[in-house]
């Protein structure tokens, strides 16, 4: 497998209880290069567009509102098989499914509230790291 980019979110739930560092430890033992990293807060309205995709799912308001409650650390991770390798360390997006030992078992609260997102495929990391980061951001 290639060396592959993804884009991943550390999410408002994780930020406020300081657990920023902790989960780039474990993206980090995973073999995961965190290539571009910055803390921001989005608006409801940007969370929106991120989120697009699930604007028809009845949790679609809550999920922007809580995206938009704090901060987020938005991240692009580099690696072998970066992609699938960061979905196995988030682990499932119910906490109560998760594996142990990924970061949703870990810190996760609730399926809402459940610390992280990563990229799914290679046309939506594409995407997620064009909305979030210039070219001149991502250092490899
Ligand atoms: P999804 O893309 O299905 O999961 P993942 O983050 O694992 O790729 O859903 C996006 C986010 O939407 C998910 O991380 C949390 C939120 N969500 C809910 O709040 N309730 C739900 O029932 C689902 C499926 C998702």
């Amino acid at each position: 497998m290639a060396i592959q980019r993804t884009f991943s979110i550390i999410k408002p739930d994780a930020t406020k209880r300081n657990l920023t560092g902790a989960i780039n430890a474990k993206l980090e033992a995973a073999g995961l290069r965190i290539v571009a990293q910055k803390r921001i807060h989005l608006s409801k309205a940007q969370a929106g567009v991120f989120y697009a995709v699930h604007k028809e799912r009845p949790f679609y308001d809550e999920l922007c509102e809580f995206m938009a409650s704090e901060p987020i650390v938005v991240q692009v991770l580099e690696g072998e098989d970066a992609i699938a390798k960061n979905r196995e360390v988030m682990g499932a997006t119910n906490p109560a499914e998760a594996a142990e030992g990924t970061i949703r078992k870990e810190f996760a609260l609730s399926i809402g509230e459940n610390s992280v997102h990563g990229s799914d495929a290679e046309d939506t990391a594409k995407e997620e790291i064009a909305y979030f980061f210039s070219g001149l951001e991502l250092v490899g």
